[in-house]
């Protein structure tokens, strides 16, 4: 077989599709838009699972994708085999073709075979077929299209051959393409050994599902059949690669080795206390995840307590915990993120974008995670030694907890440690813990838009930044690293700690009970709901219990209240100017700008952004109230608020409503101003695609309104200088003046091609009747063809042989008058350009030719005429 590389098979399938018919898309992001049903983008399909519902029209019936994918929750988790298995990733790319109401199963298996054995030339008969149980018609399919015998064709049960996205959503019956590795990989041991047995022998690799979505699988458990089935494929892209590389594991493919080496090249040299089997499964954890981990954060997922922030952060201290165990030395992670981004970016582009992001979210994570980690693996190992000596099998749910709340411990990492000692966790006694503390301190915090309200002062930090922009607080911990740059942690704050997609306050830091000043650089909260201000100290010294004043910088406090109560006010008049079907995909406001993404599948139209800006500007004008209120959640449903991420905020006792007049209400826990005039003004600044379907909207407000349009007012007056007070007028005049330039350029070329030709007719020479005249022009190759017709017109018949240098090659033309036919124009100019090491092309009386050797020009010229000399000459024989 062909040994493609990643890159065409990326391309071959890409292209093969566009050719029939298909719109190529890119891949959605791994964070699914609009689908409380997913944590993340599982297959292919979930980009258009409403266009397969039949819920939203496209404006193409036939698509084609690689989508990034993750199985790490849900109905699809492929987490636990990750490292051990040679085919099973957390993350991983899906090829994919979709026909909605379109074609059905004829073309898409004529569709799948043709690509697989004549573009990729896969021999055909090293694949078996599953199909579902009746589906008589996908096996007579089969059989007539690839002439498979029916044991190659093999009827399955729903387990196999019916694919549902969720527990909800389009389903239907599938057919598999399986490829026959060979006996000699047999794993079941089984005489009879066959796709058919479905025992997940390694002789046999699912390579591509095509899934004929027929049905829609409700919530009462009843299933609906879809108006207009369609067609849903895909084919994971690693094991593909892996067949087509005859590699025995996706790992030794040219997707992995780049990875596999870097690791390889860093593992000290030492020998470690592991067996080699895994040694390979903590090679394969690193690369699996690392690649996971720079695309959730190119994604914009960050590490956290919920959600895909938990899983994104249980990916992370997975893999540091293989890295540790191999010897490797800390921060290694980010160097293995770095590689990813170095061998993807440039097919995904996201990954470029957002580098430094990545990076910097990498090395904080495992900073972060280093800090507790071997007290909390200590704490574990005394654990598990404690149940050992009293003969116990299973660790206590609270013990877990205080693993997890104190350390940070995953409970999934908890488990997986636990296990390699033949310990099993207490689940239940675990989740009961979660909520006594959830309970305890009345709501959780963290996450998206949520801040914690809690104020019994049960947290590590008490956040008083939405009353006042000064407080006093006393030093609950420092980290220090070096002098330069410390972080502090106080029990009370006036600063905003990232969150929601709001950027963090800034300001100084007075230090009250002894000399010390510091400035804030940022704030982050960390998983145990503590604020950690990162300072850099100007003067004196902090220590642990000092009482200080922090000070919030207002002015930049009040330009971020601005853009985020502008957000909302934007998000608002989008669902008003374009339909209920904006939904908030991210935002981030910061003291310069606000950037809203939101789903919407088009541009928006120069009439549309002036209507939602002057929307916007319009309630800002309106100078209405903003008010925030604590309600539960349902309370604040009832009232008609927006929660982007609803499922985020159960679980919750209050919520916090922000409500600007009657005019917006959202669930949100950033700072905002008082009344809507405060913003000024916003200016849309804008208008882009982010992903397919979703769009992003920059704007500035207040200064930053002021700011920009001083920087179009200064434009403009630069091109005032430039052009006079008019600069349309100016700009007009400057083109009339150049069409005149033009036009009189025109007429002097012509006169110097005339007065050329004129100096080349007088050294021309004569056979019979025919003219040849030759000669050397070192000018623009328009021109050179020019002088051919001129020269061609007023000797007829001719043939006319010109050469000339550009560029530092050398080019031949040669033009042969219609009426001779015993000179070839094409075979001219490749006599003559042999000389200059190269070729030509064209027509009988028109040819075009040349090459690099340049010093060779006038030999060549001199080769070409005796070619035609003679041609004319032997002519002139024969018809004597
Ligand atoms: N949705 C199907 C799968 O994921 C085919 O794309 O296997």
């Amino acid at each position: 077989m062909n040994k493609f590389t990643w890159r065409e098979v990326h391309r071959l399938f890409l292209e093969f599709f566009e050719k029939k018919g298909h719109a190529v898309l890119p891949s959605s992001s791994l964070v699914p838009t609009d689908d409380p049903t997913l944590l993340f983008t599982n297959a292919g399909m979930v980009q258009f699972k409403n266009a397969f519902l039949g819920l939203e029209k496209r404006p193409y019936t036939r698509a084609a994708t690689i989508q990034k994918c993750m199985r790490v929750s849900g109905k699809h988790n492929d987490i636990e085999q990750v490292g051990p298995s040679p085919r099973h990733h957390s993350f991983f790319l899906m090829l994919g073709n979709f026909s909605f109401g379109d074609y059905f199963k004829e073309e898409a298996i004529r569709f799948a075979w043709e690509f697989l054995t004549s573009v990729l030339k896969m021999p055909g008969d090293r694949f078996h077929f599953t199909v579902y149980k009746d589906d008589k018609e996908s096996a007579d399919l089969w059989r007539k299209v690839s002439g498979a015998p029916t044991e190659k064709i093999h009827h399955m049960g729903e387990e196999t051959n019916f694919w549902m996205m969720g527990d909800i959503g389009p389903c239907g019956p599938n057919t598999e393409l399986i490829w026959d590795r060979g006996p000699e990989y047999c794993t079941c041991g089984k005489e009879n050994c066959s796709p058919g047995l479905d025992n997940d022998c390694d002789r046999w690799w699912e390579v591509w599902n095509l899934v004929f979505m027929q049905y829609e699988q409700l919530n009462d458990g009843s299933r609906r059949r879809l108006l207009n089935p369609g067609v849903d494929t895909g084919m994971g892209f690693e094991r593909l690669v892996a067949i087509l590389q005859d590699a025995n594991t996706n790992y030794d493919t040219d997707l992995f080795l780049p990875l596999m080496e870097r690791i390889r090249k860093r593992c000290p040299a030492r020998e470690l206390d592991i067996s080699q089997q895994e040694k390979l499964v903590a090679y394969r954890v690193l690369a699996d995840h690392a690649r996971a981990i720079a695309f959730l954060l190119a994604d914009n997922v960050i590490p956290g307590n919920e959600g895909k922030s938990y899983v994104l952060r249980m990916i992370m201290r997975r893999a540091i915990r293989f890295e540790k165990r191999l010897g490797l030395e800390s921060r290694f992670l980010g160097e293995l993120t770095q590689a990813v981004i170095d061998l993807m970016g440039d097919y995904y582009g996201e990954l470029i974008e957002r580098r430094d992001f990545i990076l910097r979210a990498t090395q904080q994570e495992e900073e972060r995670f280093e800090r507790t980690l071997s007290e909390g693996e200590a704490r574990l190992e005394q654990f598990i030694a404690d149940l050992k000596r009293a003969g116990k099998k299973v660790l206590p749910g609270v013990d877990a907890f205080r693993l997890y709340d104190t350390y940070g411990f995953p409970l999934e990492m908890t488990e997986e440690i636990a296990a390699e000692q033949g310990i099993g966790i207490d689940k239940d006694g675990f989740q009961k813990e979660m909520a006594r503390q959830r309970k305890r301190s009345r709501t959780s915090s963290l996450k998206a838009d949520i801040v914690s309200v809690r104020g019994g002062g049960e947290d590590p930090t008490q956040f008083v930044g939405y009353e006042k922009i000064e407080a006093e607080g006393h030093i609950q911990g420092i980290y220090s690293e070096d002098h330069a740059e410390t972080e502090l942690i106080f029990d009370k704050t006036p600063f905003y700690a990232e969150a929601g997609g709001q950027t963090a306050d800034t300001g100084r830091i007075e230090n009250i009970d002894q000399p010390g000043r510091a400035r804030v650089l940022d704030v982050q909260k960390d998983s145990q709901g503590a604020f950690i201000h990162r300072v850099r100290i100007a003067a004196g010294a902090f220590d642990r219990g000092d009482q200080c004043r922090l000070i919030v910088d207002a002015a930049r406090r009040r330009q971020i209240a601005r853009n985020h109560t502008a957000t909302h006010l934007l998000h608002k008049v989008l669902r008003q100017v374009l339909g209920g079907h904006v939904i908030q995909a991210g935002s981030y406001v910061s003291a310069e700008e606000l950037r809203f993404d939101f789903s919407h599948f088009e541009k928006l139209t120069a009439e549309e952004l002036l209507k939602v800006e002057d929307l916007v500007n319009s309630v800002v004008l309106q100078d209405l109230p903003v008010k925030t209120e604590q309600m539960p959640l349902a309370e604040a449903k009832a009232s008609g608020a927006t929660a982007h991420f609803e499922q985020e905020y159960r679980g919750k006792a209050l919520v916090r409503v922000v409500s600007v007049g009657e005019y917006s209400r959202e669930l949100c826990g950033g700072t905002h101003v008082n009344r809507s005039g405060e913003i000024g003004v916003i200016k849309l600044v804008s208008e882009e695609a982010v992903a397919a379907g979703t769009r992003r909207i920059r704007a500035v407000t207040g200064e930053g309104a002021i700011r920009s349009w001083r920087t179009t007012e200064g434009l403009l007056n630069q091109l005032r200088e430039e052009l006079g007070d008019e600069p349309l007028a100016g700009l007009n005049r400057l083109h009339a003046e150049l069409d005149d330039l033009h036009s009189r350029v025109g007429q002097m070329t012509e006169e110097i091609l005339s007065s050329k030709r004129d100096e080349l007719l007088a050294h021309g020479e004569r056979i019979g009747a025919v003219a040849i005249v030759s000669g050397r022009f070192d000018m623009e190759i328009e021109q050179i063809k020019r002088l051919a017709d001129l020269t061609e017109e007023r000797v007829h018949p001719a043939v006319v042989l010109l050469a000339g240098e550009i560029a530092g090659s050398g080019i031949i033309i040669c033009k042969v008058s219609k009426d001779i036919a015993a000179v070839d124009a094409k075979s001219i100019v490749r006599t003559a350009a042999a000389p200059l090491g190269g070729s030509g092309g064209g027509n009988r009386h028109f040819a075009q030719g040349g090459g690099g050797n340049v010093e060779e020009l006038n030999q060549a010229l001199r080769a070409g005429v005796d070619s035609v000399r003679s041609l004319l000459i032997n002519a002139d024989r024969g018809d004597d």
